[in-house]
């Protein structure tokens, strides 16, 4: 492998068909495909996910490439995301890294998809030319996605010591699920964030779990929110405009402050100078003015991914094919992928 390797990454873990370029750490191209089929179910049907991961990988791949200016001659290797995920998912992008990989003789890395989201904040240069700041060893990473939400001390680029995590839900999932109930479409992130904008968060009180040590956890929250609007909207009548706004901002207020709370605890646990967020919900922009609200008080220097590299993307996997392009461990698998692949903690 040379000292700046092109690596082509490949991202099929959820419902974003993914596919980008990166020679070293400098993004040639990033290109993403959503999935619209899930907006009215509430949520990712997994089956119609892999079909359309199936159905569109290929014409992804030929973009990134495009776009990149380069062909599949000039890349150094492949990497996917081999776990956690969906199953089918996973095996759409692992069998089509697998195939160029043996094609083309070229070497097929296996991507850990959490390491990957934390692994976003080390992209030094955007495929604009723009450059990034990134933060030095070891960092305190809140990684809220919609299947995972957890505080991370990155030790090194692939080292990672899990400090506390969700015992039930994700912070994304929680979300989702206030936009299901208030009838929005899927993924409600987006949505109560753009509504939460105009609302009052104060307007109504969600309770804000207490589980021991670093843990989050958002069953109750979920539990709560339904059981609240049944009663607040009980002929399912329209809302008004204020009224979803101030429902969105309260919702959203107290799943960051459930966030924030365990934040600032394992910030006094392991003081360091550099803190950051990453996946799907560190687009939040509730959570993202808090984080700088909190950098500012006490003196540290805050990290959060551009948007494009909040939620899924394949810049991040083949930023961590790089990063992992001599762990043996990584390469060349023949494994099935890992639905519920854990964090190397090594
Ligand atoms: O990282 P991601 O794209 O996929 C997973 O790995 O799960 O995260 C998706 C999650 C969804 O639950 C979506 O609602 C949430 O991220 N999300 C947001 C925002 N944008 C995406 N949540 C809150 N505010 C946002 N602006
Ligand atoms: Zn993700």
């Amino acid at each position: 492998m040379p000292q700046s390797p092109i690596i082509l990454g490949i991202e099929t873990s959820c419902d974003d068909t993914a596919a980008a370029v990166v020679k070293r750490s400098k993004v040639l191209s990033n290109c993403v495909a959503s999935q619209p089929v899930h907006a009215t179910y509430g949520g990712v049907v997994p089956e119609l996910a892999s079909r359309a991961h199936q159905q569109i990988i290929h014409g992804v791949v030929t973009q990134a490439l495009q776009q990149a200016q380069i062909t599949l001659n000039d890349i150094d290797g492949i990497a996917y995301t081999h776990g956690p995920g969906l199953m089918g998912s996973l095996l759409v992008g692992c069998s089509f890294a697998r195939g160029l990989s043996l094609a083309l003789n070229k070497p097929c890395i296996a991507v850990h998809h959490m390491e990957a989201h934390m692994q976003s904040l080390l992209i030094k240069e955007n495929s604009d030319g723009s450059l990034n700041e990134v933060p030095e060893f070891p960092f305190l990473c809140l990684t809220v996605s919609g299947g995972h939400s957890q505080l991370v001390l990155v030790e090194q680029a692939h080292r990672f010591k899990i400090l506390g995590e969700t015992l039930d839900d994700a912070a994304g999932e929680a979300f989702d699920k206030v936009s299901k109930i208030l009838g929005l479409p899927y993924p409600g992130g987006p949505l109560i964030d753009a509504y939460a904008a105009r609302g009052n968060a104060r307007a109504f009180s969600f309770p804000i779990a207490r589980v021991p040590d670093l843990n989050f956890s958002f069953s109750g929250f979920k539990t709560s929110f339904l059981y609240f609007y049944q009663k607040f909207n009980p002929t399912q009548r329209a809302l008004t405009e204020s009224e979803r706004c101030d429902l969105c901002a309260s919702a959203q207020f107290a799943i960051v402050e459930e966030l924030m709370l365990k934040f600032r605890k394992a910030l006094s646990l392991h003081p360091v100078k550099h803190i950051a967020i990453a996946g799907g919900v560190s687009a939040n922009s509730g959570l993202r003015k808090r984080l700088q609200e909190l950098a500012q008080q006490k003196g540290l220097s805050l990290f959060m991914p551009r948007m494009e590299y909040c939620t899924d993307n394949a810049a991040m996997v083949a930023l961590s094919g790089v990063l992992n392009a001599k762990n043996q461990q990584r390469i060349h698998r023949i494994d099935a992928p890992l639905p519920r692949w854990e964090i190397a903690l090594t």
